[in-house]
């Protein structure tokens, strides 16, 4: 029996080992964390991350072939194919920082496993590093080696939180990379085999290992970029009186670009989008390539651009000021589906307008208050953000509460600011929400999701990213 380990029980191996457990019956999979909490709930009923289909294919293999351990060591020893899928934050401090991935955890995996390792291994890179991780992971393994034979392989996840256990079964294409050797090429037969239980070989592509590498970040800075190009035109719909999901339509109706990812937003969160971007902005940077890296750096600096000019939209259009007025937050994941709430535009939202001292009430049906409230605190680091948000003070964290509800959120309150895309908030009873809200009543989406012409029937004030605007907002002074 194949053995596989994954070094990692995050949002990234848990999914990804359930499904290859499911799928592959004659493997035995082990996930392991050095998170004795994270590891406790995988295996218990409340999975540590909400996920569409996860709890039932989890319910299918664990105890069967898939178990979640917190003895990292001996799982990694037993071992033949090892993924590690720790998490790669951006360098915070030193040399790269603000851009640059940390790498301290994949490197503490890498020794671990060169310590433990008594047998030949295939070691599998699944967490999006920068390129040429492998190779530097291949230097510590062969220093390490006494007389062990690692083979190194790219096997970049592509899969979206809400969408794992779809993407997972379904993907796209399974990217594969290693080295061009004799020994290389028959590792990636062995990983080939394995996904080959469930995905048509044709969607099974193989690359050298820098291939690999970057194709990951060329991804998701080209699935960015498409945001970021939608959410510029946005700004310029507003101004001119187009309409952005119908220039978007329009657009996406060319076959040579698509109609995916062109909605527009208040701007893109997540965990990868813009650490990845950063991250090939960083490699850029070392490889005398000024112009490449300002290219994609544009990228975010729109995204930050949509995320303040939300802001001020809101504060211009309700007399310039929302001083200890309550505004209610609809949604704070960084897209539906998720309770992830990492690198949501919901906390710059919601931190510019505390820096207004505004009183917020947040409803998102996936994310608890001690998050919310984590979140809203922590000191965000700055890489060269134009967003210059503090994080709450002891004194702020009184005027933001969570409550359980949208229309508990909205009672009372000045105006709803929608920020996650959450079905729910399409069905909401919005004439109940305006006869408990103060007047006159504003709703600012910043996901497109309401029906404007409706809203404005009611007597709401509406403000929709990209649509045309509503005529109390077009009379006021054009933002910055
Ligand atoms: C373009 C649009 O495609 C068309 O819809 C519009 O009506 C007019 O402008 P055209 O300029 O005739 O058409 O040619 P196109 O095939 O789009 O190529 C434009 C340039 O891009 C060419 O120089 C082409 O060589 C280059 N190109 C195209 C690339 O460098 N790489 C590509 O992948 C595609
Ligand atoms: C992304 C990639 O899609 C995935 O392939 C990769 O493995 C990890 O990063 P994820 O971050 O989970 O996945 O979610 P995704 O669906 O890509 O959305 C990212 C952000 O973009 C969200 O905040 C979403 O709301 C936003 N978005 C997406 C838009 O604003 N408009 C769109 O049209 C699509
Ligand atoms: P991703 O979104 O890439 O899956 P997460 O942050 O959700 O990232 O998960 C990464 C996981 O890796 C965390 O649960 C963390 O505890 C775990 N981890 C980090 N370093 C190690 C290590 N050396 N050994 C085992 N687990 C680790």
């Amino acid at each position: 029996m194949v053995k596989i380990c994954c070094i990692g029980a995050g949002y990234v191996g848990g999914p990804t080992m359930a499904v290859i457990a499911l799928k592959c019956p004659a493997i035995e999979v082990a996930v392991v964390d050095i998170s004795v909490a994270r590891i406790n709930a995988w295996n218990s009923d409340q999975l540590p991350i909400y996920e569409p289909g996860l709890d039932d294919v989890v319910k299918q293999c664990r105890g069967k072939n898939l178990f979640f351990s917190t003895d990292v060591e001996k799982h990694v020893f037993e071992a033949d194919i090892v993924f590690v899928s720790v998490n790669t934050p951006t360098k915070t401090r030193g040399l790269g920082a603000g851009k640059a991935a940390d790498l301290t955890y994949w490197e503490s995996a890498a020794r671990m496993i060169a310590d433990v390792s008594k047998s030949d291994k295939i070691v599998v890179e699944k967490s999006t590093v920068p390129v040429k991780t492998a190779e530097a992971i291949e230097k510590i393994l062969t220093h390490n080696s006494k007389g062990i034979n690692y083979q190194i392989l790219s096997n970049p996840e592509f899969l979206a939180e809400g969408t794992a256990i779809e993407d997972l079964f379904k993907p796209d294409r399974v990217l594969i990379g290693g080295r061009e050797t004799p020994e290389g090429l028959k590792a990636v037969q062995t990983l080939k085999d394995v996904y080959a239980q469930w995905v048509p070989e044709d969607r099974i592509l193989t690359t050298n290992l820098w291939s690999a590498e970057l194709s990951k970040l060329a991804a998701n800075a080209f699935l960015a970029q498409r945001i970021s190009s939608v959410n510029a035109m946005s700004a310029l719909c507003e101004a001119t009186g187009a309409d952005v999901t119908q220039v978007s339509y329009a657009v996406g109706k060319d076959s040579r670009i698509g109609p995916k990812f062109l909605n527009s937003s208040v701007g893109f969160g997540g965990s990868c989008f813009q650490k990845d971007i950063l991250n090939l902005v960083y490699i850029c940077e070392c490889n005398g390539l000024p112009e490449v890296a300002e290219y994609w750096k544009q990228v975010i600096k729109i995204n930050d651009y949509q995320k303040s000019r939300f802001v001020n939209r809101i504060v211009s259009s309700m007399f310039n000021t929302v001083a200890n007025k309550k505004m209610a937050i609809l949604g704070f994941a960084f897209k539906k589906d998720t309770g992830d709430t990492r690198e949501t535009p919901a906390i710059d939202v919601c931190l510019g307008l505390l820096g207004d001292k505004a009183q917020l009430s947040i409803y998102d049906p996936q994310v608890t208050e001690e998050q919310i409230q984590r979140d809203l605190s922590m000191n965000k680091f700055d890489w060269d953000h134009p967003l210059h948000l503090q994080p709450m003070s002891p004194t702020t964290v009184k005027k933001v509460s969570v409550v359980w509800s949208a229309y508990e959120a909205t009672k009372d309150a000045h105006a709803v600011c929608i920020l996650t895309e959450w079905d729910e908030f399409k069905t909401l009873d919005f004439q109940k929400i305006y006869d408990n809200m103060q007047k006159p009543a504003f709703v600012f989406d910043g996901r497109n999701v309401v029906d404007v012409q409706k809203l404005r029937d009611i007597g709401f004030v509406v403000y929709s990213i990209g649509k045309q605007l509503d005529p109390w907002i077009k009379d006021l002074p054009a933002v910055a």
